[in-house]
């Protein structure tokens, strides 16, 4: 828009603004990094949130709106959903993507993304951002191994197969293009966990750099993060922090395509401590800010306990430099069909393990 144009329309305002107060609808930028914090809405704070792998496989309309609703009205800010579901040769329920020797189809149909344009338009509604991801590392959901079944190779090798690529390129497309004008976006995510087992931590490095800007190219507007669970970090010989799994979480962070930094944490499938997590938190806080990223906890969660084990991380969470918001796996529901899946770590709305760990958090964040 030309000076002179802009010029007219505010002397054409002045003389509107003697009339009746026009009703003003706020417009935010896109969420966005700002040094080691998040902005959202404006708002340049500490954030917290919850992840629902399944809301974007529901079939009720209603119990999506329901979910969002409540997730908006316990000051939960950011929620990460699975925008894939792979499967090989077709399938009855949802699913977004197939899978055959011949190539890959996307559905858009009633049965595919159309499930996740609902619970972008519930996001939106209730103003909640969604981190959306690719793939997924493991095979729930069909994962890699969908595609390593349909077009050969193995899991480690997926990262660096040209059929397995142009296909995930092309899925990243189909998504990206489909929400990027989106205000519910808060980022897009690369795979949940990525790992190479015994892999040289270039093979992930490489191909996060080239899919990182793959997304850019698509959409310059949004964050882009990886979703690995942040092992390989200074700190402790202990397992999480080795290579072993193919990820270097302070050189991933160097990736200029890559906003923030994501890690994730289960102390006890991963032989460590409950009271080891102030030490995780604050190694990747630390790799963040001298990254001058955010950084994410992006999941985490026990057994049992909930209350009494996961309070003092959050407190952590929130008092560690560099950590600037995190998300607890993870959400439960009452829907329709009944209660959402348990899978131990849940924390389900109304419970008492809600109101430790979510409305006492979000109070405590202010
Ligand atoms: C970035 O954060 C600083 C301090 O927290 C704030 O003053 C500034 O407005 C923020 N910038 C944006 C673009 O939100
Ligand atoms: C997104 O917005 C851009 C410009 O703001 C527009 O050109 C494009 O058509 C929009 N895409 C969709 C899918 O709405």
């Amino acid at each position: 828009m030309k000076w002179s144009t802009i010029n007219s329309i505010l002397a054409a305002s002045a003389v509107v603004s003697a009339f009746p107060a026009i009703e003003k609808k706020a417009v935010f930028a896109n969420p966005s990094a700002n040094g080691t914090k998040f902005t959202i809405d404006g708002v340049t704070k500490y954030f917290a949130g919850s992840n629902s792998y399944w809301i974007g496989f529901l079939t009720n309309n209603a119990d999506i709106d329901l979910t969002m609703s409540h997730v908006a009205s316990a000051g939960l800010k950011i929620f990460r959903v699975w925008g894939f579901n792979d499967v090989n040769g077709g399938g009855n329920g949802v699913y977004y993507q197939s899978h055959s020797s011949s190539g890959a189809t996307i559905n858009t149909g009633a049965n595919g993304l159309q499930r996740m344009d609902v619970v972008v338009a519930a996001a939106e509604k209730y103003k909640v951002k969604l981190i959306i991801n690719f793939v997924n590392f493991w095979d729930d959901y069909g994962g890699m191994n969908a595609y390593v079944k349909a077009y050969g190779g193995t899991k480690t090798g997926w990262y660096t197969n040209a059929k397995a690529q142009s296909v995930y390129q092309a899925y990243i497309k189909a998504v990206v293009n489909r929400y990027k004008n989106s205000s519910a976006i808060f980022a897009w995510e690369l795979a949940n966990e990525p790992r190479c087992p015994g892999c040289s931590t270039d093979v992930i490095y490489n191909w996060a750099d080239a899919s990182s800007k793959y997304v850019k190219s698509l959409d310059p507007n949004h964050m882009v993060t990886l979703g690995d669970e942040g092992m390989g970090v200074p700190g402790s010989s202990a397992y999480p922090y080795g290579t072993s799994e193919g990820t270097d979480f302070v050189k991933n962070l160097k990736i200029k395509t890559l906003d923030f930094g994501t890690y994730h944490w289960y102390p006890g499938s991963w032989g460590m401590a409950n009271t080891d997590t102030a030490a995780w938190i604050k190694a990747h806080a630390d790799a963040c800010l001298a990254a001058g990223k955010p950084c994410l906890f992006e999941e985490y969660g026990v057994s049992s306990n909930h209350c009494a084990t996961e309070k003092p991380w959050q407190a952590a969470a929130r008092s560690t430099p560099g950590n600037s918001a995190d998300l607890f796996w993870q959400w439960g529901d009452q829907l329709s069909t009944g209660q959402t899946h348990n899978d131990g770590n849940t924390i389900y709305v109304g419970s008492s393990d809600f109101q430790c760990l979510v409305t006492d958090h979000v109070k405590a964040i202010g």
